[in-house]
Order: structure tokens, then sequence, then C-alpha cells
């Protein structure tokens, strides 16, 4: 087993690992470690079966059922993010999974199902890189405040939809708005990063609603820049396993018209960020 850098700021393939059999206890600690210290790993051509899909994400923890999406027939826990002509992709905004949650998800792991050649990348940005590059004085100021994250607020355009606020009616009940610290520190490596991100984060708390404004419009730019992140090009079988907990992304929608289709399951977290 090993892992190869991808970028050095990062990322990094693993090898030497068959997803198909169930892993060993050495397997599952060093893809635990590899995805703390990477943040976001990549496993290269695995053709698992969404069974396999499962077993290797339990893992790593309980899984979670998203309240929005479709999911595969006889699992609910595999989220299907599909996109055609028809259907184009509405995940347009960087983001961290479902930080709607009071104890958001530990990661998500995505599995490419039909990639269309050279377009549809994936789009990853550490988040503890871009907290290290901001000056002390920042730090420090972010580090006493905490944030709005809301479900209502990331999909006010689906709410917007005619029936959209009947169709989401159970989930807005189960997602009222949390709070969340600006800056969190990692549970297992101690690197701390910025907690926020564009499609759940409403506003700071303690401070007032203009100054939230323009601290959040920096942080929101700043997560973003080139140095933080990385693209993943997939191809079918390709999976890739992100730590929600210090990781920003987004699809590259490049590839609409065409045909993307791929299956997603989100592992919870057991611990508050913190
Ligand atoms: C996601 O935002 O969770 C999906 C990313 C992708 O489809 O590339």
């Amino acid at each position: 087993m090993r892992a190869i850098k991808e970028n050095s700021c990062l990322g990094a393939s693993i090898e030497g690992i068959d997803l198909t059999k169930p892993l060993s206890d050495k397997e599952v600690s060093f893809i635990s470690n590899s995805l703390a210290e990477y943040e976001v790993i990549f496993f290269k051509n695995q053709r698992i079966e969404p069974s396999e899909h499962r077993e290797f994400a339990l893992n790593f923890g309980s899984l979670q059922t998203h309240p929005a999406y479709p999911t595969v027939d006889g699992y609910p826990e595999i989220t299907i993010l599909e996109n055609d002509r028809d259907n184009p992709s509405k995940i347009e905004e960087w983001h961290t999974d479902m930080t709607f949650r009071e104890i958001p998800p530990l990661g998500s792991i995505l599995i490419g199902r039909i990639v269309p050649p050279k377009v549809g990348a994936t789009l990853f940005g550490s988040l503890s890189k871009a907290y290290e590059s901001l000056p002390e004085k920042m730090k420090l100021k972010l580090g006493s405040l905490s944030a709005v994250h809301s479900f209502e607020y990331g999909f006010k355009e689906s709410l917007a939809e005619p029936g959209g606020r009947e169709r989401l009616k159970q989930a807005l009940i189960d997602n009222p708005p949390v709070t969340h610290p600006v800056i969190r520190t990692h549970p297992i490596t101690g690197r701390k990063s910025i907690f926020v991100n564009k499609l759940f984060t409403s506003h700071i708390n303690e401070i007032n609603e203009e100054e939230s404004k323009e601290i959040l419009s920096f942080l929101f730019e700043h997560i973003k820049k080139d140095e933080f992140l990385m693209k993943f090009e997939w191809e079918k079988d390709f999976i890739a396993f992100w730590d929600n907990r210090s990781i920003l992304h987004k699809p590259d929608n490049d590839y609409w018209p065409q045909h993307r289709k791929m299956e997603r399951i989100t592992i919870d977290d057991t611990l508050r960020p913190s």
C-alpha cells in the first residue's frame, strides 16, 4: 500500500488496496491516516458494485441519507448525481458537504459511473492551507467567531421552484440553522482550517451584518485561490474520498450537455466541529 501525492498542496492516490474485498484493520487505518494527511485521496480503476461501495464506506463510520437527491435502488445511502442535456448540474457553488447539520459529515466517497472524457473534473480546495496563509492578526480574530449554516439558505433556489417548498418541507423541519466555529481544528491532525462556505454559510454571529458580509466575502474568495486547489480528472471507476472536515469542493460543469453520472456516499462524523 502506498500514497502518491497528486499535488504539492493536497490530494494523493492510494495504490495496492483492492476495494472489492473486505479491508484489513491495517488498510483501514492506512486509508484514515492518508485521508487526514492529504485531505482528499483517490483510488483508480476500482470496479466496485454499490454493495462494495457501501461496505467500503462503513469502515469509516455510519452512513447518511441526503434529503434532496435520488438514491440507488436498494441503497438509500448512495446518492445519485446525474446530469445530461435535460438536467444540467445545479451544483455550481464551492462548498463543504452538509455543513447545515450540527455534526457535518466526516467525508464523502464519490465514484465515477459515467464520465465524459477530459471534462467534468472535481475541484478540491484545502481549507487548512487556506487558513495557514492568513495573517496572524486575522487568524486571531476569526478564531473568536462563529457562523450560521443553513439548509434553507443553501437550497434557496430549489425551494423557489414550483412545489419546491412542499417537496423539501420535512428536510426544512429536520435541518434548522446551526452554528459552527469559523475556524475548526481537525480531530486527527490538529490542523486548523477555515470552516465557512458560500453555499451554506449565511452570516457570522458576533459582528454586525455589514462586517459579516465583508469577512465572509473575503473568506469565500480566499479559500478558492488557485494555490490551495487541485483538479481531479475523472475516468470511469475512479473514486475520490474527501475529508469534509478540511476540504472545499465543486464539480467543473464544463461537461454539459454530455451525460455524467456519479454515485456518492456520505459518512457521519461523531464530533461537532470545534
Ligand atoms: C459534490 O459536490 O459533492 C459532487 C462533486 C462532483 O460531482 O464532482
